[in-house]
């Protein structure tokens, strides 16, 4: 019998699209529901940005392009970065891919042989799981759970990297799923630590960096320990700030031997960005930059709803996240209770029974590392967000 390689056995389907699946087919058979599942931003990039692709599409070449990205789409990059501190990077630093997420496939590909380790925080994003199963890493999680805010320490850092010795440390900030952004001291607290440690690549998935709320700013180990440039890879996407994720538009800065093996990879698997998505990519980046701005303002304010709400409810405990556009209460206190005849063991149970029971959908913690927690996505429109939180209010108060 013909067999696949073993690595597809390892290769799992995403748990957040099968929430998505279940909410889909639920309100396809007529029932009213609200998602707050999948991380889709729900909002368009600008006219410009269209302006820019049939323009594109008019002149189309009809051609291969570079491997690396074209060098408008990575001058924008480069402009883009600077914005936000990262100085100083040239196009052989940089590498761009069909979104961050083949960027991330790309770097395990290229930094991971079979068996090394790769170290990162929980909660996490649940591709990294899937990606580390995929190129058989062994993963190492630290978990930081809501009563530390869901923040690595840099004493749980040091002790990871003294006794793992990690190929990789792969870092998610802000975070999805909590939300969380860490402090420019937090920051150069762990980079500390990182200094001590010079045989680990650092990747640093941060592709919600312009999603900060409350003035915070964003914070990447470069600013505060520079030498680390040579170790620190840092990833950015269009998906999220521009309303972009179809597009599927993803880069990287780093030294330039991972930009080049990232390049030589997408001459073997995508080749390029195409044309028309390359236009539209760079007057994303150098246009009018309205929407992301009026955007951030919008999931501030929507933030402060889901935090209010999640707070109000006696028993979950609900860290205020400060960027993004998720929030990651923990909501164990419902465990052991039941509502009507369902029984509730766990956050799969929690899920199952309130889309079953009010109609929402929301993404059990332990799809990202965290069964006691589940992760609101909060970017449906206002009108849906407050109907949809006070249908979980109402669900807690129904538990007994
Ligand atoms: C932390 C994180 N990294 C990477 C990605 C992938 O983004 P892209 O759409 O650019 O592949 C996501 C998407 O949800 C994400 O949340």
């Amino acid at each position: 019998m013909l067999q696949l390689a073993k690595r597809m056995g390892r290769a799992k389907p995403s748990a957040i699209m099968a929430v998505a699946e279940k909410a889909k087919a639920l309100k396809a058979a007529g029932r009213d529901i609200i998602s707050f599942s999948i991380g889709v931003p729900n909002f368009l990039p600008g006219e410009h940005v269209y302006a820019a692709a049939r323009e594109a599409l008019s002149k189309d070449s009809g051609q291969y392009g570079s491997n690396r990205g074209s060098d408008a789409l990575l001058d924008a990059f480069i402009a883009h970065i600077a914005e936000i501190g990262l100085t100083g990077y040239e196009r052989k630093h940089c590498s761009t891919g069909i979104g961050a997420k083949h960027v991330l496939y790309s770097l395990a590909e290229a930094l991971l042989e079979e068996g090394d380790t790769i170290v990162y925080p929980s909660p996490y994003w649940t591709t990294y799981q899937d990606i580390a199963d995929i190129v058989n890493a062994k993963a190492v999680t630290l978990p930081c759970p809501a009563s530390q805010n869901y923040k690595l320490t840099p004493q749980q850092l040091d002790a990871a990297m003294a006794e793992h010795k990690p190929k990789v440390f792969l870092f998610n900030n802000p975070s999805n799923p909590t939300g969380m952004v860490y402090t420019k001291d937090e920051i150069e607290a762990l980079a500390e630590v990182l200094v001590k440690y010079p045989d680990t690549w650092i990747i640093t998935d941060d592709i919600y960096n312009r999603m900060v709320f409350d003035g915070l700013g964003y914070h990447n180990f470069v600013h505060s320990k520079p030498e680390l440039r040579n170790r620190v890879i840092f990833v950015d996407s269009l998906s999220k700030t521009y309303g972009m994720p179809g597009w599927r538009v993803g880069f990287m800065a780093g030294p330039e031997s991972v930009a080049k093996a990232l390049t030589t990879l997408n001459s073997n698997h995508i080749t390029n960005i195409p044309e028309i998505v390359t236009a539209a990519a760079v007057a994303a980046l150098t246009g009018p930059q309205t929407v992301p701005t009026e955007k951030n303002i919008e999931f501030q304010n929507k933030r402060d709803l889901v935090i209010a709400a999640m707070n109000a409810i006696p028993g979950v405990v609900c860290p205020k996240p400060q960027g993004a556009f998720y929030v990651f209460p923990d909501i164990s206190c419902a465990f052991g209770k039941a509502h009507g005849v369902k029984d509730i063991h766990n956050d799969i149970d929690f899920c199952n029974v309130l889309l079953e029971a009010k109609g929402v959908a929301c993404v059990p913690g332990s799809a990202f590392g965290e069964p006691k927690a589940l992760r609101i996505s909060y970017t449906c429109p206002t009108a849906q967000l407050e109907p949809g939180l006070k249908r979980i209010q109402e669900f807690f108060a129904e538990l007994s």
